[in-house]
């Protein structure tokens, strides 16, 4: 260690070696406050050159790195478990430079998305993917875990935005700087392979990104139902009528009485429900107007009755703000298992029962809340009990799910705390092709070490 750090001194900033627990500590726990690692030094360089010279004197010196963006990751993917050096990428961020006439954004990999859209906004657009997270979670981040968030029914996840990307390589070498080419057919790109490859090939240091314009006219219904089938069926009539929804977001009953009793707030809606969807519809003007058309075309008077509206500014805000404090409100009443479970859309409904069927097998002692991303089939589960209910719960649920040709991971990611259920939704072909692509790209597995597989 000590040659190693000999090593980077030369070449990093004094400020870029951080060898205080204190400081340290503030990196070692992931988000969900459910992995935390160890580690003695934490290395944050400025620039792709200072993360090519860490990369290197690690393997020179027989070191492992774990690599962190903004430590949001829900599956423990950004904590150092056994010690590895930590490599941060939080102060790499200079370059957050927008090319309006292309409609793209060059940024270093340290950039929030939150400091991407501030900048974008200039010249009305944004990035199609956008996640409550957005101040602390960095691009190259969600490049890496390819995250998805609020709006992938309308832009997709990561890897329909990232457009080139510049890369320090587990094996030492460096790939050229990213183009801002929309077409670029010049053979294998190895871009898509590295968007959502969790840390375990490169480093992700530079990423040309696509912008979409900011749709000016939105409006949001809060829409109550009986039952998720009834949801469901609701979702695929409104997919079917219009192309301007850009999220159809799920919310249950009791995610809902966790937000009130967090937040001290009373949900408008009183009708017996068990799942609330919110339906946004973007455009450049008259969302109202066709949000109206769409729900009188598909709901029954009664149903239109209790349904919430947000067609200014304000009141649609309000709407996002019951979806947008779940997350925070159940980590403040406790540390949940979160799970991160896709289906096909027409199968959440037997997703719904499996979970229901498992909750009750565990008689009474476990907490389930469930919301998430309807539109694309992506429920999080979000379980509270004793860790031995959890993780039978777990085990079983994931069961279910590959029964149903699901996947354990839609959006968050296998990180740490999933790698032993990789093999229930990937075959063994498949996990050895991925062995193959890290011993290329990653020889001894210096970035990662326990991440993914
Ligand atoms: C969300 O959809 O709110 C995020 O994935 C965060 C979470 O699952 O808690
Ligand atoms: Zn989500």
């Amino acid at each position: 260690m000590d040659n190693f750090v000999e090593e980077i001194s030369t070449k990093l900033d004094p400020g870029a070696i951080v060898r205080d627990p204190e400081l340290i500590a503030a990196f070692t726990t992931d988000w969900t406050r459910r992995v935390s690692g160890k580690c003695d030094l934490l290395v944050r360089p400025r620039d792709h050159q200072g993360v090519l010279d860490v990369v290197q004197a690690a393997i020179n010196h027989h070191i492992k790195l774990q690599i962190q963006g903004g430590n949001t990751s829900l599956s423990g993917g950004s904590v150092p478990l056994e010690g590895e050096v930590l490599l941060s990428l939080g102060r790499l961020c200079a370059r957050c430079a927008v090319d309006p006439d292309t409609l793209v954004a060059t940024v270093d990999a340290g950039v929030t998305l939150e400091r991407l859209q501030r900048e974008a906004m200039k010249y009305n657009l944004t990035l199609g993917v956008d996640l409550a997270s957005r101040g602390t979670a960095t691009l190259g981040g969600m490049a890496a875990t390819n995250a998805g968030g609020l709006h992938v029914l309308r832009y997709g996840s990561m890897r329909s935005s990232v457009i080139s990307l510049r890369c320090v390589w587990g094996d030492g070498t460096e790939s050229p700087r990213s183009a801002p080419l929309i077409k670029d057919n010049s053979g294998i790109s190895l871009t898509p392979l590295i968007v959502g490859s969790e840390g375990t090939l490169g480093v992700i240091t530079e990423l040309t990104l696509r912008l979409v314009p900011v749709l000016n006219s939105k409006a949001v219904a809060m829409v109550p139902f009986v039952t998720i089938a009834d949801a469901v069926a609701f979702a695929g009539k409104v997919r079917r009528m219009t192309e301007a929804v850009s999220a159809i977001e799920m919310i249950s009953r009791r995610a809902i009485r966790i937000v009130e009793e967090v937040k001290g707030v009373v949900f408008p809606i009183r009708e017996t429900f068990e799942v609330a969807v919110l339906l946004e519809i973007s455009s450049n003007a008259g969302a109202g107007d066709e949000l109206m058309e769409i729900l009188q075309g598909t709901l029954l008077a009664p149903q239109l009755q209790s349904t919430l509206l947000g067609i200014d500014n304000t009141s649609w805000s309000g709407l996002w703000q019951w979806r947008e404090s779940i997350t925070e409100s159940i980590q403040r009443v406790g540390e949940p298992l979160k799970l991160d479970l896709s289906v096909p859309v027409s199968a959440l409904g037997d997703l719904w029962r499996a979970v229901d069927e498992v909750q009750s097998d565990l008689a009474g002692g476990l907490d389930v809340i469930r919301f998430g991303h309807l539109g694309d089939g992506n429920i999080h589960v979000n379980l509270l009990a004793e860790e031995e209910v959890l993780d039978l719960a777990e085990v079983e649920i994931y069961r279910r799910v590959a029964e149903l040709d699901g996947s354990i991971t839609a959006e968050h990611g296998i990180g740490t705390l999933k790698k032993e259920f990789l093999s229930l939704v990937r075959t063994e072909w498949e996990l050895a092709r991925m062995r193959d692509l890290i011993a290329i790209f990653n020889p001894g597995r210096t970035l990662n070490p326990n991440v993914l597989i």
